[in-house]
Parts: C-alpha cells; structure tokens; sequence
C-alpha cells in the first residue's frame, strides 16, 4: 500500500517511535553515518556500566559535550507536528523517543516515554532518590558530581546493556495501536528496533505501519508506507483524519 499520507481513523490509537534523525534538523548530531556521534568517540569507552567504572570523568565528560551541544538547540517542524497530532487526538496518541534530548517536550508533546533516559537529567547511583533536573556540566574537574548520601551522580541514560525505561508501558502501547510511525532511526538498536515486528505480529493488516527518512531503511519491507524526505518537511503534512 502506498498512500501521500497517513490516515487516522476516530478511533485509532497512533504509536510513534522517534530516532536522532527527528532532531538532526534542529542541530543535534545524529549517532550514524556522516558527522554521527560514534564517529568520534567509542560507545564502549562512554556508553556502557563498564566504562562507567573505568573511567566516570571520561563518562561525564562525553555527557557534558552532549549537554553543550544540545542546550541551544529549538525544536523543529517535526517535532511540532507530532505535539500538535497529541493535542488533535489527545490520550490516543502515544510517542517513544529513543532521544535524550528534550525536543519533544519542548515543542509540547506529553504523552511520551524517553526509552533511552534524559540528557537533562542526572540520578544518584546509590541511593532511591528520583532523577532530577540538571543541565551542569562536569568535564573541567577532576571529581565527579556527588548526591547527598555521598554516592556518585550519574547521568539519567540508558548505557548499553541496561534495560530501557518505560518498557511495560511501551508493551501496552504496543499492542493497543491501530497506527504505528517510525521516524528518523536507522533500526539497528534493540528493543525499539524490534517494535515494528511485535505489531506486524499481531497479525497481517492489523496495524498499519509508516517510516519516514531521508533514506531507505534496511527493513523497509516491514513498513506499509515509506516516506523519503526529512521528518521537519514530511512530518507536518503527513497525518490526514477521516473523522
Ligand atoms: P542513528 O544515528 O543510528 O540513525 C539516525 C537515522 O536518522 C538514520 O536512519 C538517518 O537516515 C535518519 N535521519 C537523518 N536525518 C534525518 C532527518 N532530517 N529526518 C528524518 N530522519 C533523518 O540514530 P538512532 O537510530 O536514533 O542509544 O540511534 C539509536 C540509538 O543508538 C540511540 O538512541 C543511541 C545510539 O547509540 C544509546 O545511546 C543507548
């Protein structure tokens, strides 16, 4: 099936999942191909609980450089369509960011899980205290940031081979969706690169699937719908209801 838009039924529950390349329009540097992230540094020296131990400074010192990089950074066309869908279909309208940026909230979406953790946030390793806001950056010191209880402050992401936040929710979302959108991620980090199995396996025509990106994905047979284009031009004229 190939269609200009994506239509929504006035029951359809819509489940969107969002990658680096919805925020690439609006400064943030993607993680893959040309001027990714892990072209200049390692995920294994900066993105896992081992590095974690090896080398905390170098952690935090990657953490501030994201900081940096995304605290100017505005939401974009994109952004701003998913927030104004939420506001059009309110609680039927679910988003999953991989992101860790605050693009999405920023441009007013709410009803959103940020699978991956929050740039903006930092927790205690130790302790139960809830994650809390914190834009600091700790890359011009020799000791890291320490809460209260005296237990080292880390940031608030999701590290390779940790679990991803928010999943028991996602799984609701999951199986509940009439309408399921993948924007600007390459799919090749699990779980989330597994969403679009688990709705087309809940039966042929069941859920009807979309990809938006400037590319092709790998696995863009999964997708009824494939939009090629940059999500800040696609996204904003993408949805039509037929309420
Ligand atoms: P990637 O960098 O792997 O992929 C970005 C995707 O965005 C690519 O498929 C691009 O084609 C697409 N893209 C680029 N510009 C775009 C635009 N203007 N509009 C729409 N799409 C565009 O980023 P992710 O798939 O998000 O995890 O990466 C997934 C995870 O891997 C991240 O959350 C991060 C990373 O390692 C952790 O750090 C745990």
């Amino acid at each position: 099936m190939k269609s200009e838009r994506v239509i929504i039924g006035p029951k359809d529950r819509v489940f969107v999942l969002t990658g680096a390349g919805i925020s690439a329009e609006s400064g943030i540097p993607t993680f893959r191909g040309v001027g990714g992230v892990w072209n200049n540094y390692r995920i294994e020296e900066v993105a896992n609980p081992a590095a974690w131990e090896r080398d905390p400074e170098l952690v935090w010192r990657f953490y501030s450089y994201r900081r940096r990089t995304a605290a100017p950074c505005e939401p974009n066309a994109g952004h701003r369509a998913l927030a104004e869908l939420e506001g059009l279909i309110g609680e039927r309208f679910f988003l999953c960011t991989q992101n860790v940026d605050d693009l999405h909230e920023r441009a007013g979406s709410r009803r959103l899980v940020h699978m991956h953790g929050e740039l903006f946030r930092s927790r205690c390793e130790r302790c139960e205290r809830e994650p809390w806001g914190d834009r600091g950056e700790y890359d011009s010191m020799n000791a890291i940031p320490r809460c209260e209880c005296g237990g080292r402050v880390r940031p608030h992401i999701c590290w390779f081979g940790e679990v991803p936040f928010g999943m028991d929710r996602i799984a609701e979302e999951l199986e509940r969706c009439a309408v399921f959108g993948v924007i600007g991620t390459s799919g090749v980090v699990y779980p989330a690169a597994g969403f679009v199995h688990a709705v087309n396996a809940r039966g042929r025509g069941k859920v009807r699937t979309f990809y938006v990106g400037p590319e092709e994905p790998e696995n863009a047979g999964e997708f009824g719908q494939v939009f090629v284009g940059k999500a800040g031009e696609v996204v904003p004229v993408l949805f039509r209801s037929s309420e």
